[in-house]
């Protein structure tokens, strides 16, 4: 059977009985719908209520006012019959509550009034609802038998063995073994090509090389070198571009490519798909997004820590691919948080993979502290706004659909984080309200 994954804002419709159509909400609505005689199905992943009238038509599908229609329409032209259609809902979580603090992230709620009321509107009778809680939920359609599975996401469960330790190599060891990151061959491409036009500007090579996490590690890394001597660290791409002579820019960027590494495929370990770039990606949009929200400066070093803070998995890729299945399968079948997945794998995790080569790197010790305590925000002591706001945005990014291929587990976010930048319910509304724009992930 074929697994069609269905993102955010996305819908998918067919009559091809070996597909199952499959999608990982948390405060999103999955909103499934089947036609028993005739076998089509139909799955949407609803991220917001509603928007304005010019929202919802450039994006119908991210909004259930507008998407749900939509659904509808697309089973109709299939060959599906309003008489015979029946829906499925899950999702509408409350992931982001915590009441001690007063926060709550009432999207999940407002998504599940506003889906009811659509789906009756339509008379389309909802034959399975499970909605609400603290937990995500994976919906699994059947299109053979209009089957549909919901799954809740729990927390993990406690271990009672000691982990095995299966790595082949000590964590202590990556500081010599990794000499340099490959970037998205695609992108590394790209920019090779662009280095070569003389008119090119590094404000122009900016916009490509933070679309990816390992180029991004390897431009900063060289900039942070001794050979340039600047006195103070380099925390941005656009920082280094204003510094630099655009020729030395250029070389550096050339360099960092990776010219002649390029061309080794990558796969395995989350990188399928282009997940850990996207989940990568917006994470460093949502994160810059919150720092404006919040007026918590500097947007451009918060969007690189949002973009390296999980380089760890991209080192790990390099030499543990053939691993990432049993991590995955802890994760699938133990409902284990992919970190927890990774040390009882790996014997250590990505978290801390990424803090020894952001050291050794010379990387500035704001990235080195979000990269190394994303998954624990609460001992941060250097830089605890921006490593809470990368907590933050990574848990948002799960939340949504965007968790990498592996965060399946909708995450609670930790509270000292929310009360580090004091993070109140209005403005989690506002940050989820812009996504639909911010998400536009290439
Ligand atoms: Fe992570
Ligand atoms: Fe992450």
């Amino acid at each position: 059977m074929e697994t069609h994954v269905i993102l955010p804002g996305e819908i998918e419709v067919t009559d091809n009985p070996s597909i199952e159509l499959r999608t990982c909400v948390g405060s999103c609505v999955a909103v499934a719908m089947y036609d028993h005689q005739v076998r089509i199905g139909g799955l949407a992943h609803i991220m917001l209520p509603q928007a304005s009238d010019k929202k919802e038509k450039a994006r119908p599908a991210l909004y259930a006012r507008s998407g749900i229609p939509l659904l509808l329409n697309k089973m109709i032209k299939s060959g599906a019959s309003k008489d015979r259609i029946v829906a499925a809902v899950a999702g509408g979580s409350l992931i982001l509550t915590d009441r001690k603090l007063g926060v709550e992230l009432n999207i999940g709620r407002r998504n599940i009034n506003i889906v009811q009321q659509v789906i009756s509107s339509l008379g389309i009778p909802i034959v399975r609802q499970d909605t609400g809680g603290y937990f995500g939920r994976v919906l699994k359609l059947n299109l053979e038998d209009g089957l549909i599975d919901i799954r809740e996401v729990k927390e993990k469960k406690q271990k009672d063995t000691e982990s095995e330790i299966v790595g082949d190599i000590k964590l202590e060891d990556f500081k010599n073994r990794i000499d340099k990151l490959k970037p998205v061959p695609d992108i590394a491409r790209m920019i090779i090509s662009r280095i070569k036009y003389s008119g090119t500007s590094s404000y122009d090579l900016e916009k490509y090389i933070i679309k990816d996490p390992a180029l991004t590690a390897n431009v900063l890394k060289l900039c942070n070198s001794l050979d340039y001597g600047f006195q103070k660290q380099i925390h941005s791409i656009r920082r280094a571009g204003e510094l630099l002579n655009p020729e030395t820019f250029k070389n550096i960027v050339l360099d960092a490519s990776g010219y002649n590494l390029y061309e080794d495929t990558i796969n395995g370990y989350s990188l399928e798909n282009k997940e850990m770039l996207n989940h990568s990606l917006c994470c460093a949009k949502v994160a810059r997004l919150i720092s404006q929200e919040k007026k918590i400066n500097n947007p451009d070093v918060i969007f690189t820590a949002g973009l390296l803070h999980d380089i760890g998995k991209v080192i790990l890729d390099q030499y543990f691919f053939e691993k990432f299945n049993l991590i995955m399968d802890k994760i699938i079948n133990e409902d284990m948080q992919f970190i927890d997945a990774e040390n009882e794998i790996l014997g250590y995790n990505h978290a801390q993979v990424g803090e020894i080569v952001a050291m050794e790197w010379n990387l500035p010790g704001i990235l080195v502290e979000s990269i190394s305590l994303h998954h624990q925000p609460e001992k941060t002591k250097g830089n605890p706004e921006v490593v809470s706001i990368i907590h933050i945005a990574d848990c948002i990014c799960s939340m949504i659909g965007y968790g990498g291929g592996a965060n399946i587990v909708a995450n609670q976010i930790n509270r000292s984080a929310i009360s580090c930048i004091n993070l109140q319910s209005d403005d989690v509304d506002k940050i989820i309200e812009k996504l639909p724009e911010v998400l536009n992930l290439g």
